[in-house]
């Protein structure tokens, strides 16, 4: 099947396309891409989502559509500018991704977005399914925006599927990243109480759920893109620092952070117990249900 994706060249896009048949991908630097992915991809279209249109060749022969794109929440301070820039990659992105999607000759099938559980802010102990409310604040507006704009290709007759992705656990990139180093300096700890709910998922399991997504006619809609065991992050925490060998007896406490980190500090307290529930009920089959394994393997 011909697959379109966006964000391609990231960490999660690495796992999708070594399940794909040489996708087609979108980059901001088509060389850098190429240099990266090789000829695990069909081809690379060049494409600057904040400054551009989308150009497709009207004829181009599209399956399906994935969208990854999106500047990091993680990066840099969550300054004004950097604000407009997490917002804008991925609302206006997927505006104009829509657009020029709409305009080939034979519309795909499928249109996947991805979307994430800072859709839900910070419901606390409560089960979260896919019916729970919104959030309050800039992460839930974010996510509900850009959820909205992937909808526009619905009226199209179009499928689509917007994934409530959870923290992404694999190895090199996303979280781990950054935590393996500091737990294996014996650096790691909880943040603040540690007893916030911490909604996972190993990165085969959402390239799997992607790719699932794509291939099941009967997937619409929104989907937890979690792991069907939540943790706490004290327990994530005991089980990292386990993984790596390692005691984590240093707590992080939330002022440290917001000093060291900003505003962004803030969402890695939210307390998320999101289960997936929709994926379970229609028969999607977890590879890593568990932390423990998803670790080992990640690690
Ligand atoms: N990883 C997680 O834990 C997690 C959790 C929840 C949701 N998600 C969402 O899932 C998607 C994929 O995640 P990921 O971890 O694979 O992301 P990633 O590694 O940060 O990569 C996303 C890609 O987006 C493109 N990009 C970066 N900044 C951009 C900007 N300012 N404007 C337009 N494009 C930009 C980059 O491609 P080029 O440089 O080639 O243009 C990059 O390779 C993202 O939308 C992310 O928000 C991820």
């Amino acid at each position: 099947m011909s697959v379109l994706i966006t964000g391609g060249t990231g960490f999660v896009g690495h796992y999708l396309i070594e399940r794909l048949e040489k996708p087609v991908v979108t980059s901001r630097n088509r060389q850098r891409a190429l240099n990266k992915l090789g000829d695990s991809v069909a081809d690379v279209i060049e494409w600057a989502p904040k400054s551009e249109a989308l150009n497709l060749d009207p004829a181009m022969d599209c399956r399906a559509v994935v969208n990854l794109m999106g500047d990091s929440i993680a990066e840099g301070r969550w300054t004004a500018a950097k604000k407009k820039s997490i917002r804008d990659s991925r609302v206006l992105g997927t505006k104009k991704l829509v657009e020029a999607v709409s305009k080939l000759d034979r519309k795909p099938d499928v249109f996947v977005s991805a979307s994430a559980v800072g859709y839900y802010g910070d419901p606390g102990d409560v089960v979260v399914t896919e019916s729970h409310q919104m959030g309050e604040g800039y992460l839930p507006e974010v996510c509900k925006q850009w959820e909205d704009a992937s909808d526009e290709i619905a009226a199209l007759g179009v499928r689509v599927v917007k994934l409530r992705i959870g923290i992404v656990l694999g190895s090199d990139g996303g979280a781990l990243e950054k935590m393996v180093p500091l737990f294996k300096w014996g650096l790691g700890g909880k943040l603040g109480s540690g007893r916030q709910w911490f909604p996972w998922i190993h990165v085969e399991d959402l390239a799997g759920m992607i790719d699932w997504a794509i291939q099941t006619p009967s997937a619409s809609g929104v989907y937890n893109a979690t792991a069907p065991n939540p943790v706490t992050n004290g327990q994530f925490t005991a089980a990292l620092a386990k993984s790596v060998g390692r005691w984590a007896i240093l707590p992080a406490p939330k002022f440290g952070l917001r000093i060291a980190l900003g505003e962004f500090a803030n969402s890695l307290f939210f307390s998320q117990r999101v289960i997936p529930q929709r994926a379970l009920e229609q028969g999607y089959q977890f590879q890593f249900p568990d932390l423990d394994a998803a670790l080992d393997d990640a690690i």
